[in-house]
């Protein structure tokens, strides 16, 4: 063995790859295609809040606008984790209040567009807090506590 280090380490990291590969496809961290659109959505979002204010970034903001819109469309048709913890028609209605909520908020969306194209950012700015609203409230009823 003291002549081969380099063969024991290989050897070692060979053994261990695929728990590590397990870990991440079959550990609770697995992402779902809902989150997977909510963070894209998020980090597109924290840029609209912060220069919603500056018209001189209009252009950039409605090419961020464009990313929510398009991650929440993909949204509305995926079922949120929570809902695997109800049946029958608890179900049903759980999932029709998430796509309810998800079209309301893409209809908020769109008005943010519209405000932008109309180089109106005092509106755009209370759309925005429209919108960080529905983020809460559907937060609160479609999505784990745990994490945010
Ligand atoms: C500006 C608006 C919103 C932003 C920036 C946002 C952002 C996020 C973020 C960062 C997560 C966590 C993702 C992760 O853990 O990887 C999340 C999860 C989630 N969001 Fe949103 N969200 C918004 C609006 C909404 C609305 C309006 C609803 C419901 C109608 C909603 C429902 C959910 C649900 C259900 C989850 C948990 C994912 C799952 O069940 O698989 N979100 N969101």
């Amino acid at each position: 063995m003291k002549k081969h280090p380099l063969i024991l380490i290989l050897a070692l990291l060979f053994v261990s790859m695929p728990f590590a590969q397990a870990d991440h496809h079959e550990g609770e961290e697995e992402e779902t295609a809902l989150e997977e659109q909510m963070s894209g959505a998020n980090k597109a979002w924290r840029s609209i809040r912060r220069q919603i204010k500056d018209p001189a970034k209009n252009a950039s903001t409605l090419a961020l606008v464009a990313k929510v819109k398009a991650s929440f469309t993909n949204a509305v048709d995926m079922t949120p984790m929570l809902a695997e913890e109800r049946s029958g028609e608890d179900k049903e209605k759980f999932v029709a209040g998430f796509q309810k909520a998800m079209k309301r908020t893409i209809g908020l969306v769109g008005d943010l567009e519209k405000a932008l194209k109309a180089g109106d950012n005092a509106k755009a700015e209370e759309i925005v807090a429209k919108l960080n609203d529905s983020r809460k409230k559907g937060h609160e009823r479609f999505k784990p506590e745990d994490d945010d």
